[in-house]
């Protein structure tokens, strides 16, 4: 199987990042710092980066590298690139709100072809490699079969840079509290994205997120039989910060909902 000693080292990494990110959980002193408002950074992050970048270096020297805290880029590269959120939900980690993970993806040639989000606190390892189904522990995972929007349960995160969307956010939020069985936002969106892969949310949006939070959760899904797109319904959701999952149902409900709440301009990166 191709791409299988990738996902091998992938594991090793993410499982020596978490050892590392759970010994900083238990000191619980540690140094927190904002890179912007509402945007935190803590020696576990910067720790767990440099296990995972060491690790990914050593087997595989020639590889590129997009990583949150270290090494940023706003397109992907031709060949092959490795792109590392060391602690995706910062903000949960820094408050002991138990529910933060490690996401690290392979992209080759600009398309996911290893993907890995480990899930700290409740030690929820979901993979996937593209062609061969998402997994969770192990186990084969599908995303939800209930196609009923008015029967689902949405997962989302806000907003805390361009406050201008607030008011259009809270327009789509009345919309959904009326619509599904609610909405719920975990603060961590690799795992929000596996929430939907193996069928807890039928389906999950979100403005302002990076490449980083994004490039693993969304093969796990594809492979769970999902849909990811950006919130105009088309591919451009990598880097344009704003993504819309879901079972085809729910994601096509979502997208709807999306495109009727926010102006034109909005929608587009
Ligand atoms: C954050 C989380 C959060 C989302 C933020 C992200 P980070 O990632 O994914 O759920 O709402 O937009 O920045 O900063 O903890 O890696």
């Amino acid at each position: 199987m191709k791409y299988t000693k990738e996902l091998e080292i992938t594991k090793k990494a993410a499982i020596e990042a978490s050892k590392i990110i759970t010994e900083y959980a238990e000191r619980t002193s540690f140094s927190i710092e904002l890179k912007g408002k509402n945007d935190l950074i803590t020696d576990a992050d910067v720790a767990s980066e440099n296990k995972i970048i060491e690790i990914l270096t050593e087997a595989f020297p020639e590889d590129a590298i997009l990583a949150e805290e270290s090494s940023q880029r706003t397109e992907l590269p031709s060949g092959r690139v490795w792109i590392i959120d060391p602690i995706d939900g910062t903000t949960n980690f820094a408050h002991g709100f138990p529910a933060y993970c490690v996401s690290i993806a392979l992209w080759d040639n600009k398309s996911p072809k290893v993907a890995l989000v480990l899930e700290v606190a409740k030690q929820e390892l979901f993979t996937a490699l593209e062609g061969e189904g998402a997994y969770l522990n192990g186990k084969s995972i599908h995303v939800s079969g209930n196609n009923d929007p008015s029967a689902s349960l949405i997962g989302t995160g806000f907003p805390y840079r361009d406050l201008h969307l607030v008011d259009d956010y809270l327009k789509l939020f009345k919309r959904l509290m009326e619509k599904t069985h609610g909405v719920r936002r975990p603060g961590t969106a690799a795992w929000d994205l596996c929430n939907v892969a193996c069928g807890r949310f039928e389906g999950f949006y979100e403005y302002g997120l990076s490449a980083w939070d994004v490039a693993a959760g969304s093969l796990i899904i594809k492979e769970a039989g999902g849909v990811v797109t950006d919130w105009r319904g088309e591919s451009d959701w990598l880097f344009g910060k704003r993504i819309i999952a879901g079972n085809e149902a729910v994601h096509a409900f979502l997208g709807k909902e999306i495109r009727q709440c926010f102006s034109q301009q909005d929608l587009t990166h």
